[in-house]
């Protein structure tokens, strides 16, 4: 099969988005297409994959350029998974932010993106030991 052009793209239709998000079940975002639209605007950077015209992956990013890069949804369409699509989206933010050293990311307690991100380099907070590092998130 061909491989998915990857690269950043600032401007992602929104109907495009809602097929890609609700393929991978995440409702949160489909349910709320006006907050998906802003997220995505919003985002300091957004990398997609596309096979031809379609859209089959992204990852986003949050960040000042400078001291901080929050990875902020990685999803590929479950057609595509398991080809090293995500691997690829998440390097080429990572090169985006190559001079940014904290790179944080908050996902799902999951074995498979457990190891996804740590294919990636990312440690999980526990694994850093004790009296190290300690992560507060408040959702409202
Ligand atoms: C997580 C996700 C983005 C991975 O995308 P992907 O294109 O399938 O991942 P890749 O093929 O690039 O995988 C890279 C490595 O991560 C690990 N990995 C990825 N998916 C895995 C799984 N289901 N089980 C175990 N390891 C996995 C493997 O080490 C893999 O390398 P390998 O295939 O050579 O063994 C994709 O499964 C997805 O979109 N899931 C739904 C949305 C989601 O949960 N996103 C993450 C939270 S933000």
């Amino acid at each position: 099969m061909d491989e998915p052009v990857i690269g950043p793209e600032s401007e992602v239709p929104l109907e495009e988005l809602l097929d890609l998000y609700g393929a991978v079940g995440w409702t949160a975002y489909t349910g709320h297409p006006e907050v998906l639209r802003k997220a995505i605007e919003g985002s300091s950077y957004v990398v997609t994959a596309r096979m031809g015209d379609r859209l089959v992956g992204l990852a986003r990013a949050v960040s000042d350029d400078a001291t901080v890069c929050y990875l902020q949804d990685v999803l590929v369409h479950p057609e595509a998974q398991r080809e090293g699509t995500g691997r690829k989206l998440v390097e080429a933010v990572l090169e985006r932010y190559r001079s940014v050293r904290q790179k944080v990311l908050l996902t799902d307690d999951e074995k498979a993106q457990r190891a996804f991100y740590e294919a990636l380099g990312y440690k999980e907070i526990r694994d850093f030991g004790e009296g190290t590092l300690r992560a507060f998130v408040r959702f409202d």
